[in-house]
């Protein structure tokens, strides 16, 4: 059964399972839980996905801030079909430019972002220490967990 992706109106908590999934700090993600717009997938009354959209650091950008997948339907297209629903929102508010921060540490992270059109910008080294809310130590496969890569997707030129 297809999912279908529409702005979520109600509660961020009814979904904070979902963005836990992608964030390792419960500090960090009761700064921004609130912040922006949410798309969700959902399948019946079941929410598989979601998608959260923030202003970015200029009017023509947009920061895909926190998304994922249910753990039984990933790998199915859910991610791809929600970074499209964002794409075409963000286009209708006139954004040219969405931005992404990831693990550098996560492989599969940076390969699914670049398999639906995003280029890498930036790295932040030891983004992701104590001092920023990041429990110590976390590794992932095999790589320890410190640095943020940035990427992009330029709206205008998708692909
Ligand atoms: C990352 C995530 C959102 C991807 O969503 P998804 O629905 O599983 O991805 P899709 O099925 O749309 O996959 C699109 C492409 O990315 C690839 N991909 C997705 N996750 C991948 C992974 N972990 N490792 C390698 N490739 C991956 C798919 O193989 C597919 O590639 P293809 O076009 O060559 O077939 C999802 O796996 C997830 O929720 N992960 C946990 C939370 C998380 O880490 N969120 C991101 C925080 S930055």
């Amino acid at each position: 059964m297809t999912e279908t992706i529409t702005l979520h109106t109600g509660s961020r908590q009814e979904i904070r399972a979902l963005f836990e999934l992608a964030e390792d700090s419960a500090a960090q993600l009761d700064t921004y839980l609130e912040l922006g717009d949410v798309l969700v997938a959902r399948v019946g009354d079941r929410a598989v996905g979601h998608l959260q959209l923030v202003p970015g650091t200029n009017a023509c950008e947009v920061e895909l801030k926190n998304m994922a997948v249910a753990g039984d339907r990933q790998g199915t297209g859910v991610g791809r079909r929600l970074v499209r629903a964002a794409a075409d929102l963000a286009r209708a508010r006139s954004a040219h430019r969405m931005t992404v921060a990831t693990a550098a540490a996560d492989i599969g992270n940076l390969r699914f972002y670049q398999r639906v059109g995003f280029r890498m910008l930036a790295i932040d080294r030891d983004a992701f220490v104590p001092a920023t809310g990041y429990p110590d130590e976390i590794v992932v496969d095999g790589i320890l967990l410190r640095d943020r890569v940035w990427l992009d997707l330029d709206l205008d030129h998708p692909g």
